[in-house]
């Protein structure tokens, strides 16, 4: 029976893999009889991908877009923002250009569609795979029906570095979380069948290393190791690779002294060569013309150089199409290179099935029926409350039903901020303001007082600049002392005082760098004043970055971490204050204590002169005047409940080759209502031929235990998990000893030692 069995499935699988070859043989062959039609302008027409004028991000906009379709100069159009336009552009590429080739509708889908939900940097802050997917999955849906099918996400730029706007549009400090994430978003976003007319073709950015942009200062220089490289920075991204993405967006920075738009040995060598990537590379919004101020030559040059990297389509620089034929005139690129370009475009045109229906996602019964829709909203709700970090709860969450509650701040009745940055599909206006949301919670049983108590920021410029794109927070022309009188005298008759304050949605994001990441001094001025009161107070925090928060965390009872929570952000907050959802999310990210410990990350290495016990140590390795400790480390956040951690056993503390090792704790939940609960593995090689980090993130198990439920929880680990790219960049692991850890987060860790021999 099972001879039987494996013959059944042997023939299967040889069957799956013949029409898979067969299919790919016939997509190939259509790309061939179309290229031999194609004429070069026509094969540098479908490298270029201009702008929409709906959401432009740079200093360049693209013009004429509708002739140049007609012309067939043009590959693919992103960001615009209506099915309608949509609709239009693609009957003036498939009616009026000469070979009818489709276009490719891009954009830039971070986190949902017309369905907002978290920041990135929230959704990581769930550690749960499945709502990530899911929430991918939903993008997708609502997307494909207004005729998108290719989003620019997911970002998976590893990042230590909080003064960075872009933190927030990623999955923080660490790589094995981070690689999870990004399949995890694949998956979601292009599902088991790219044609199919709700999954959209996902593009993993910014490839490679933009998140180590030095001072934090958006698109600035990098530099760093080739074995810190591989071992930390490109993780997520070959992840996505592996997890099949249909596309990669190189980076704006540098590396080793080359742009990524024109690096050859990142594009070519290791995406293409080392991870065997064979989809398309796109430029990020002029990175390519960028390299002329980088330094690297005039327009023709930087071009070719891009050509010569491996970059197929050039977004908003229109330089392959203004200079390529020169260039091929002259040598400096080959036929055969644009030819592989263009193949590679409309291969993935073939893949999302555009030559058999180039309308098929645009949709009007699905985009009036599929998007924003009841169903789609509760599960962001749900998926929101999911990524709330309790930071601090000194008895004072979750507020008890009947209260009279005090709602304060700048960011309490902003509903156009709820989604945060990068939602260029979102109607912001729809979203649910945190004032909403706690007044219907609160409903008759209880009593909601609001007064916006202080301005965003003192200076009205200042606030600009972090409320653009339709984030606008009201201003306030009474002065901060007037304003402060009128939310004390609510707080006056009210049990508990929920202070909403923090960054505005554009205070992170792209071009949103800050070198001081305190709560602006307007709202800390208040908070201090409602402090005062004596009054309980729970700081609702709204951020796209790890904040600094000492002050707040000495002096205020209760801190939550909403992070931008999306359209329906009001609700979820609601569900976790008032205890209809028990907060769960774990931070991605560190915390520090003041911008001067920046970077700082828990998987740091241990140096020559360790911090080994108090600070301060004269002559080892600390700061005179703040110790090397986060505030919040990596992989902290509370519950209402409470888990106690048993001590870590090992099925073995000797082993040998490719056997594997068992480690096991049990949790408890000790407190009085159910809970959710992240368990981290961390691993230490303590002795390698190159140093090694103190820790780092190698499994977790999100549970959930009910009031005085026990759970054993095991983690797997083969030598696979101990594997680092060596100084030779070989990918192995070395025998010696290891310590493992299991834990609440990074900190708070049961340890027991290991020896593997190879
Ligand atoms: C950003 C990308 C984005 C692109 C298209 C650029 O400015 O860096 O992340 O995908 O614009 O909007």
């Amino acid at each position: 029976m099972k001879k039987y069995l494996l013959l059944l499935t042997a023939v299967v699988l040889n069957t799956v893999v013949f029409a898979q070859t067969n299919k790919d043989a016939t997509m190939h062959q259509f790309v061939k009889n179309l290229m031999a039609k194609m004429t070069l302008e026509e094969k540098l027409g479908q490298l270029n991908l201009p702008a929409s004028s709906d959401f432009v991000t740079g200093a360049v906009s693209s013009t004429d877009i509708a002739d140049k379709v007609k012309a067939g100069k043009v590959g693919g159009v992103f960001n615009i923002r209506s099915v309608v336009k949509i609709k239009e552009l693609q009957q003036f590429a498939v009616n009026q250009s000469r070979l009818h080739i489709p276009l490719l509708f891009g954009m830039d889908i971070i986190h949902g569609y017309k369905t907002i939900f978290p920041i990135p940097l929230g959704m990581s802050a769930t550690w749960d795979m499945d709502i990530i997917e899911r929430s991918a999955r939903i993008a997708a849906m609502e997307a494909s029906a207004d005729g998108i099918q290719w989003t620019f996400s997911p970002m998976v730029d590893l990042t230590r570095d909080p003064r960075w706007g872009r933190v927030s549009e990623g999955n923080g400090e660490d790589p094995y979380l981070s690689s999870a994430i990004a399949k995890a978003m694949v998956k979601g976003y292009q599902g088991e069948d790219l044609s199919a007319p709700n999954t959209i073709m996902s593009c993993v950015k910014h490839y490679a290393l933009y998140g180590a942009a030095e001072g934090g200062r958006d698109y600035n220089t990098t530099d760093m190791s080739r074995v810190r490289m591989y071992n930390e920075y490109f993780p997520p991204y070959k992840a996505a690779v592996e997890a099949g993405v249909g596309s990669v967006m190189v980076s704006f920075n540098e590396i080793d002294g080359v742009p990524a738009s024109g690096n050859k040995w990142l594009v070519d060598d290791v995406l293409r060569k080392q991870w065997k990537f064979n989809g398309f590379v796109v430029s990020d919004y002029t990175g390519i013309p960028e390299m002329m101020n980088h330094g690297m030559g005039d327009e023709q040059t930087v071009n070719a150089m891009s050509m010569n990297a491996g970059v197929d389509m050039d977004m908003v620089g229109e330089g392959f199409l203004n200079t390529m034929k020169k260039s091929l005139q002259e040598g400096k690129v080959t036929l055969a290179q644009i030819n592989k370009a263009c193949e590679r475009i409309l291969i993935a045109k073939y893949q999302l099935g555009l030559f058999d229906d180039p309308y098929r996602y645009c949709n009007e019964q699905r985009s009036a029926t599929e998007v924003f829709t009841a169903a789609n909203r509760s599960e962001a709700r749900n998926i929101a409350s999911q990524s709330f970090v309790l930071l601090k709860n000194k008895n004072v969450l979750p507020i008890a039903v009947g209260k009279t509650i005090a709602l304060v701040g700048p960011l309490a009745d902003a509903k156009e901020n709820m989604t945060g940055t990068w939602s260029v599909g979102a109607d912001n206006a729809k979203s649910v303001s945190l004032l909403k949301g706690l007044t219907d919670a609160v409903g008759a049983n209880g009593k909601v007082l609001y007064a916006m108590g202080a301005n965003l920021e003192d200076d009205a410029e200042l606030q600009n600049r972090q409320t653009m794109f339709g984030k606008d927070i009201t201003r306030d022309s009474r002065s901060a002392g007037e304003m402060i009188k009128e939310a004390l005298a609510i707080t006056a008759n009210a049990d508990v005082i929920v202070a909403a304050l923090g960054e505005g949605a554009e205070s992170s994001g792209e071009s949103a760098s800050k070198s001081n990441i305190d709560i602006p001094e307007a709202q800390k001025r208040l908070l201090k004043a409602l402090v005062a009161t004596g009054k309980p107070v729970v700081l609702v925090l709204f951020n796209g970055r790890p904040l600094t928060l000492n002050w707040e965390n000495e002096n205020v009872p209760a801190i939550l971490d909403v992070w931008f929570a999306g359209s329906e952000a009001g609700d979820a907050i609601a569900d976790a204050l008032l205890g209809k959802v028990n907060p769960s999310g774990k931070l991605s990210m560190s915390f520090p204590q003041n911008v001067g410990q920046i970077p700082l990350y828990y998987n740091h290495k241990n140096t020559g002169r360790p911090l080994n016990g108090k600070w301060f140590s004269k002559f080892q390795s600390n700061y005179i005047d703040v110790s090397n400790e986060p505030l919040y480390p990596f992989g902290y956040g509370l519950s209402y409940t409470q888990f106690d951690y048993s001590d870590l056993t090992l099925s073995a503390t000797q082993l040998k080759g490719n056997q594997k090792l068992t480690a096991t704790v049990t949790v408890t939940n000790s407190g009085r209502i159910a809970g959710k609960e992240v368990v981290q593995l961390y691993i230490r090689d303590l002795v390698g031929t190159i140093t090694r980090p103190v820790q780092e993130l190698k499994g977790f198990n999100k549970i959930e235990l009910a009031p005085g439920e026990s759970k054993k929880v095991s983690f797997e680990i083969t030598p696979e998990l101990l594997k680092f790219y060596n100084g030779d960049l070989k990918f192995d692991w070395e025998s010696g000893d290891f310590e493992i850890m299991v834990g609440t987060n990074s900190k708070e860790v049961k340890k027991a030692k290991v020896n593997w021999s190879k």
